[in-house]
């Protein structure tokens, strides 16, 4: 006689989405130990839209999904996960309105292959906006605007991000920091003045 398996359906929510599959059940199911957990997805008990998955597959849109090895990290977030704040200019590390921060660095995620980011922090626009990191620099460029079509916006931002919790920088640091960005339409004066005034702000004020 076959032995009989008691069937679960499990529903992954939003903030799974972009969790390894394998820890992503162990959050689901505290109840059971990874030891188990792993050898379920090895036995593959656990089954997505009917196939097996890997533990290192990825939970996307509520499923696990695999990741092919040529895709690329800005593809991934914007396709898979469906983060659109990353965008793609270029496509080969020129202009910077990809970046996104990879382990607390802003790094362009054109350049980076989505299996390359198994098992690091990475930390999109959207993720910097949830956790109002960037909300000053934010309003300091709709008051002053430093933006118009905002293409280059979010990697501007992130590169910012970084600029400043290294410390206060002064204007040719902002400048040089910001080389890496390409704006095809606002130009950098007022880019650069918004920075400044948060910087200012917020770093002066610092002991
Ligand atoms: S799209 Fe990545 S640097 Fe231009
Ligand atoms: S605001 Fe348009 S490219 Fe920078």
């Amino acid at each position: 006689m076959p032995p009989k398996f008691q069937t679960h359906r499990l529903e992954f929510p939003p903030e799974l989405a972009g969790r390894r599959l394998d820890q992503a059940l162990a959050t689901l199911l505290p109840q059971y130990s990874r030891t188990r957990i792993q050898r379920w997805i090895e036995d593959g008990a656990v089954r997505v839209n009917g196939l097996a998955p890997r533990a290192r597959d990825v939970v996307v849109g509520g499923e696990a999904a695999t990741v092919e090895a040529r895709l690329h990290l800005a593809d991934f977030l914007r396709h898979a996960l469906r983060l659109t704040g990353t965008h793609v200019g270029c496509e080969h590390g020129v202009c910077g309105a990809c970046n996104v921060m990879i382990d607390g660095r802003s790094a362009r995620s054109c350049l980076t292959l989505a299996v390359q980011a198994d098992g690091v922090n990475v930390e999109t626009i959207e993720g910097l906006t949830e956790r109002n990191a960037i909300v000053e620099l934010q309003r300091e460029f709709v008051a002053r605007n430093a933006l118009q079509c905002g293409y280059c916006t979010p990697g501007v931002l992130v590169t910012v991000a970084e600029l400043l919790v290294r410390g206060k920088p002064s204007r040719a640091q902002i400048r040089e920091a910001l080389s890496g960005n390409y704006c095809r339409c606002t130009g950098y004066h007022a880019i650069v003045d918004a920075i400044e005034a948060v910087a200012a702000r917020h770093l002066d004020a610092k002991p």
